[in-house]
């Protein structure tokens, strides 16, 4: 699924269930680096898996620390203890702010007494973010810092001489007003160095984003430090702090991706059961968890206790607000979704951060949620948003994202428009950008929400045996981020039961019995293939040519056919579903919104196979092989219930002739024209033409 190019969700009318956040990821990138300072070993648990843990975490083994992974997130680090171990190291920092900020302050202060030479460096985007005021608190101490591009921004090379000296005993200066990472960064490393004196940080300007302070102070108590602090603009590190494991430390969920979930359970949990959060609630040190006073002010419902938060819909529509999030900067990109859902306009202020973030969050903001149908006004520091005036001026829009991970799972609340009187889909653009911080963001919203069945789309992939069907479909799948269903399986899987349990293969009352209950489990992500039957792993038995022998038959059976029906419906689910089989399209998914029949030569199936069962080790005969092909394809044609043949609307593909990828550009460049998103477009054109000017 990496580098899915689109995702389309279809219209959602509801949302219940339980979710377990990832870990934070400014938690977790700060006990990263602390660990990584500290002497001795620290357990880190429940950190967060993503594109900003990770590069941390390979800068900490680039820099000799010791980097173990251990079960459920769990990460064994091997601190330095001050000590640099390595001398010169070029490090890549992607789109990681907090990699990127921390590590140059620490990474500066040791290379001036220590020596050595680091180069900094990331993505494109990381390039245009600032540094300059970091840059500029850390060259007064006696650090040489190399701006390898523009000034002021990365990359960056660090060098020093071994006993360089720090001139610490001024103040230290630095700016608050433009990102406060340069404060944290400042107070992650200066332990580094304290050995001689105190040490006082003064900020200058306004401290914007605060509770990423208060983030950063909680973690350095934890790991010994306890920094002496006048208000918001004078900071100490004690002479003599030095960092201290705390041998274990477990990382919360990320409040920040803990908001989405909250405006989904105020949006679309009502009634029923509420949204459930686990991993972040009331005890949580990040200030993103403030964002459940805003929810609240726009109407949510939200009940929290140590580690959980349940949201549930209160008023409704919401309230329009008027709200400073100064403090809550990233979670307020929710704040500006939900207001699509509110009953006037909402207008947020003290967010001039939004725009130096992964995008300019403001820019970007204002043009994809004027592309769902809101009005909306921006400013240097502020963005209001109007909902569309009236059910109708919803859109189906497609969203981009900028490779950021907040517009990506921000534009998915727009799928829940139904509940605002309109019925569109939803694309979001280049949608795995949610791996900075939340890679499984889809799947678990997907696991809440609901939708009419006949909102989700459905691709039928029908044709006779060795086709390449299965692999056509997964391939399909994949690109469209759809749910697979593989029919044959199940018809394999009765047969394979059958034997077990020594049921004949014409006993039709009792392999429908054994249909009807058959205890399949799919891998995760059900693209994965691997099938587990009554709990014990079957991937490679369905596999077999006497299974499928067995499918072949079984399947001619009415009454087993009847007992899988359910079982097939209910994998149609959002976001939507890939089917293959012999009668998706024409018996099981009838409103199926593309129906493509496969086929390919006899000569060329059996040729498939052999080399298949050749590449498993399994000997074969071509012409036996054919013989059998025939013979299934016969008797999957004439059998009276749901015989194999093309549905009326199905669009043939005959493959003897292409390879996998011209098979499956093909199938993509059907759906583009049919999928529901595409037809909801052409039906906004008209009806834009027909309107009066
Ligand atoms: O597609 P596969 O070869 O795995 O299917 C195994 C058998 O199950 C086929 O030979 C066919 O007879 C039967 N089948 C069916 N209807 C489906 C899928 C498979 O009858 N939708």
């Amino acid at each position: 699924m990496h580098g899915l190019p689109q995702l389309d969700l279809p219209p959602l009318t509801g949302a219940s269930g339980t979710v377990r956040l990832p870990g934070s990821k400014s938690i977790s990138n700060r006990v990263l680096l602390l660990a990584g300072l500290a002497a001795g070993t620290t357990e880190l648990h429940d950190v967060l898996t993503s594109d900003d843990t990770q590069v941390m975490l390979d800068a900490l083994r680039t820099l000799g620390c010791g980097v173990e992974s251990g079960a459920r997130a769990s990460w064994r680090i091997r601190g330095l203890g001050g000590r640099l171990a390595v001398h010169t190291a070029d490090l890549f920092l992607g789109n990681a702010g907090t990699a990127m900020r921390p590590l140059a302050a620490a990474l500066a202060l040791l290379a001036t007494t220590q020596g050595g030479s680091f180069t900094l460096r990331g993505v494109p985007r990381m390039h245009e973010r600032p540094i300059g005021d970091l840059v500029d608190a850390l060259r007064p101490l006696g650090c040489t810092i190399d701006a390898l591009g523009t000034p002021g921004f990365p990359p960056l090379r660090l060098r020093g001489e071994a006993g360089g000296r720090l001139q610490l005993e001024q103040p230290i200066r630095v700016r608050g007003d433009v990102s406060s990472q340069f404060l944290t960064a400042l107070l992650l490393a200066l332990p580094l160095v304290a050995e001689a004196h105190d040490i006082a940080v003064e900020v200058h300007g306004e401290l914007i984003s605060r509770p990423y302070i208060e983030i950063t102070l909680a973690l350095l108590a934890r790991f010994g430090i306890a920094v002496r602090r006048c208000g918001d603009a004078r900071f100490v590190i004690p002479q003599g702090a030095s960092y201290r494991s705390p041998g274990s430390l477990h990382v919360e969920g990320d409040a920040s991706s803990a908001s989405y979930f909250i405006a989904v359970g105020a949006i679309a949990a009502a009634g029923g059961a509420p949204v459930r959060l686990e991993g972040v609630g009331s005890d949580s040190i990040q200030g993103d968890i403030a964002f459940v006073d805003a929810a609240r002010a726009m109407g949510a419902q939200v009940a929290c206790g140590p580690g959980w938060i349940e949201a549930r819909r209160g008023r409704w529509p919401l309230a329009g607000i008027t709200i400073d999030a100064n403090h809550i900067p990233d979670a307020a990109m929710t704040l500006a979704m939900m207001a699509l859902y509110a009953d006037g306009p909402t207008r947020i202020t003290g967010i001039a951060s939004w725009r130096v973030k992964e995008t300019d969050r403001i820019a970007a903001m204002a043009t994809e949620l004027r592309k769902l149908g809101a009005t909306v006004v921006a400013g240097a520091d502020f963005i209001e948003v109007a909902p569309p005036p009236a059910p109708g001026a919803w859109r189906a829009a497609a969203i981009a994202t900028y490779d950021d991970h907040r517009m990506a799972m921000c534009a998915s609340l727009a799928a829940f428009n139904p509940l605002a009187g309109a019925h569109v889909p939803l694309r979001i653009l280049e949608p795995r950008c949610v791996a900075k911080t939340f890679p499984d963001y889809f799947e678990a919203l997907l696991g809440l929400a609901q939708a009419a069945s006949a909102d989700v789309p459905v691709l039928a992939i029908d044709g006779p045996t060795a086709s390449g069907k299965g692999t056509l479909a997964a391939a399909t799948a994949g690109a469209l981020g759809f749910h697979l269903l593989d029919s044959g399986a199940l018809y394999r899987a009765t047969g394979l039961a059958a034997g077990w349990d020594g049921v004949a293969l014409d006993d039709e009352e009792r392999l429908a019995a054994l249909a009807a209950t058959l205890d399949l489990r799919f891998g995760q992500g059900d693209a994965s293939g691997r099938i587990w039957l009554r709990g014990r792993e079957v991937s490679d038995a369905l596999r077999l040519e006497a299974t499928g022998l067995a499918a072949s038959r079984v399947s001619a059976l009415p009454a087993v056919r009847r007992a899988l029906h359910g079982l097939q419906l209910a994998f149609r689910r959002p976001p939507g579903l890939v089917a293959d089989g012999r009668d998706m399209g024409s018996v099981v998914f009838p409103d199926a919104a593309l129906k493509v029949f496969l086929t390919a030569s006899v000569a060329e199936r059996a040729e498939r196979r052999h080399k298949q069962l050749i590449s498993k080790g399994i000997s074969s005969n071509i012409a036996d092989l054919r013989a059998d092909l025939e013979a299934r394809d016969e008797r999957d044609r004439r059998r009276a219930v749901a015989p194999l043949k093309p549905a009326a609307d199905a669009l043939l593909l005959d493959n003897s002739q292409l390879d996998i990828d011209a098979s499956v550009s093909c199938v993509l460049g059907w759906w583009q024209e049919r999928s529901p998103f595409e037809r909801a477009r052409e039906r906004q054109a008209r009806a834009g033409e027909m309107a009066p000017p």
